[in-house]
């Protein structure tokens, strides 16, 4: 193993080309493209640079624009095209993930073109003698999530392959409730299957998320779970009559040395 990685984790773009987020029982609209190259200007000027960055799903959402009806892969392409513009000027390579606002199809064709257009968005990769794994926890048409027996399988397995491997999970979905009422109709629903199977493998220290668009960490048994803060909007703490409130944009920095993690959020003001 290196001594030191870096990676940062960049979560809840929701990108919609030509469009802002209408922020719910307020009239003000949150520009999100502006907020991610706020962002991207941020990790640019990190020393040293990350080696990775992983994007925590919820990447692009036109739908939000759009919620009268169900968009397809050709409604989403422009605004994984911008998105895909925004992330050229990260200083490092991207992984994806999928969160609930996201379209496999048009994710697929955009940003990971290696892939058939149908392919989940679930896989694993390694760095610096960590194993790293992305899970799709999407399912089309709803706010919460799952993950089905397929891709639980393939998870006991690829873990199973990698026991002695410090392991970094990401999935979009939060597994358990946070003590937010509205956030947690939304949660991972079969969250403890995931955590009943991430408890047999011991070299999975970390599981880390997004969609709660806010910053936690949760210790349970030997497995820590963090949670990052949106590049746009983020949750109002006391669950106020407007849900969110604009910004400011945040994202996740982690170092890891000798197998320990370190981490801190930076909010770009
Ligand atoms: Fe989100
Ligand atoms: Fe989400």
């Amino acid at each position: 193993m290196t001594d030191h990685i870096r990676f940062v984790h960049i979560t809840d773009t929701h990108i919609m080309a030509g469009g802002k987020w209408p922020l719910r029982n307020s009239n003000m609209e949150f520009d999100t493209d502006a907020s991610l190259c706020r962002v991207v200007e941020t990790v640019r000027s990190l020393e040293p640079a990350p080696a990775f960055a992983v994007l925590g799903g919820d990447l692009a959402s036109p739908d939000i624009l759009y919620r009268d009806r169900t968009l397809t892969p050709a409604d989403y392409a422009p605004s994984y095209a911008r998105l895909k513009e925004i992330l050229a000027g990260l200083p490092c390579r991207a992984h994806y993930l999928m969160g609930n606002h996201d379209n496999l199809e048009a994710l697929n064709r955009a940003l990971r073109p290696e892939a058939s257009a149908d392919a989940r968005c679930f896989y694993a990769f390694e760095d610096a003698g960590m194993h790293f794994v992305a899970l799709d926890s999407h399912e089309p048409g709803h706010a919460d999530g799952v993950l089905d027996m397929a891709q639980l399988a393939w998870l006991e397995r690829d873990l199973s392959a990698h026991r002695d491997a410090p392991t970094i999970v990401f999935v979009h979905h939060h597994p358990w409730p946070l003590g937010h009422a509205w956030m947690d109709t939304m949660t991972l629903r079969n969250g403890p299957d995931l955590m009943s199977l991430l408890a047999r493998h011991a070299q999975v220290r970390w599981l880390i998320g997004g969609h709660v668009h806010s910053e936690q960490m949760i210790q349970r048994g030997g497995l820590t779970f963090l949670t990052t803060p949106s590049t746009c909007i983020q949750l109002s703490k006391l669950g106020g009559p407007t849900h969110f409130d604009p910004g400011p944009p945040g994202f996740r920095v982690v170092d890891i040395e000798d197998g320990r993690l370190s981490t801190y959020v930076v909010y770009a003001r």
